[in-house]
């Protein structure tokens, strides 16, 4: 019988697999095309946010003024670029030490959901065959806001059946942090703790990661 009460939400790119850098060459490629350039820096600005949000940034980098159709032709065709640099994607591509963790929840019987911005969540976890470990998966399809609302994550809490507070994220958005603190759950920083500051818990990695930390945060 089960009887732990806590879940644990994973965000997708850049926590679970490095996708961050595909939607960076997608993003420069169109601001190439638009005249203008993309840096590392500015991409911090996309992590965590929506497709649509990030167009809306990327055109006010560029000064670039769109119309409607200017608007939703940009969109495609980023999301096909995207598709090209994502489709040859396999397991190899998982961050370290993710499939470690994923195991040792799964054989203690935690429910695990996925809590992505993306539309792309399903077909990536499938190329770096990871489906079968989540429960739920709530992505860019499921929502109408986006991160920094928290309504990604407690949607997750609900399918899983589980209070939010008992719900445990990881995240390496700084959206995503404030999402999952809004919504009144215990927020995991991956990546630059200085970038995210507001999170309780801080690891570069999964690496850092151990399972006796797992374990203190499993509420029985
Ligand atoms: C988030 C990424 O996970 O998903 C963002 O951090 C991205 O950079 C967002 O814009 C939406 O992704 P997609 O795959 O629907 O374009
Ligand atoms: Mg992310």
């Amino acid at each position: 019988m089960n009887n732990i009460k806590t879940g644990f939400i994973f965000d997708l790119d850049g926590v679970i697999v490095d996708t961050a850098k595909y939607h960076y060459l997608a993003w420069r490629k169109l601001a190439h095309e638009l005249g203008f350039e993309f840096t590392h820096e500015q991409n911090e600005l996309f992590k965590g946010v929506s497709r649509k949000r990030c167009l809306e940034i990327l055109l006010d980098i560029g000064g670039i003024k769109a119309t409607q159709e200017q608007f939703d032709t940009w969109m495609i065709e980023k999301n096909v670029d995207y598709l090209a640099y994502i489709e040859n994607m396999n397991a190899s591509e998982i961050l370290p030490d993710v499939p470690k963790v994923l195991e040792y929840l799964k054989n203690k019987n935690i429910p695990i959901a996925l809590g992505s911005a993306s539309k792309n969540a399903k077909p990536i976890l499938e190329k770096v065959n990871l489906l079968s470990y989540f429960n739920t998966i709530v992505d860019g399809n499921n929502v109408t806001k986006a991160k920094p609302d928290p309504e990604v994550f407690l949607i997750a809490a609900e399918q899983l059946g589980v209070a939010p507070s008992n719900c445990i994220v990881f995240e390496d958005a700084v959206a995503g942090i404030e999402a999952a603190n809004a919504a009144h759950m215990v927020s995991i920083g991956i990546g630059d703790a200085n970038t995210l500051s507001e999170a309780k818990y801080n690891f570069k990695d999964f690496t850092e990661i151990s399972l006796a930390f797992l374990d203190t945060l499993i509420v029985h």
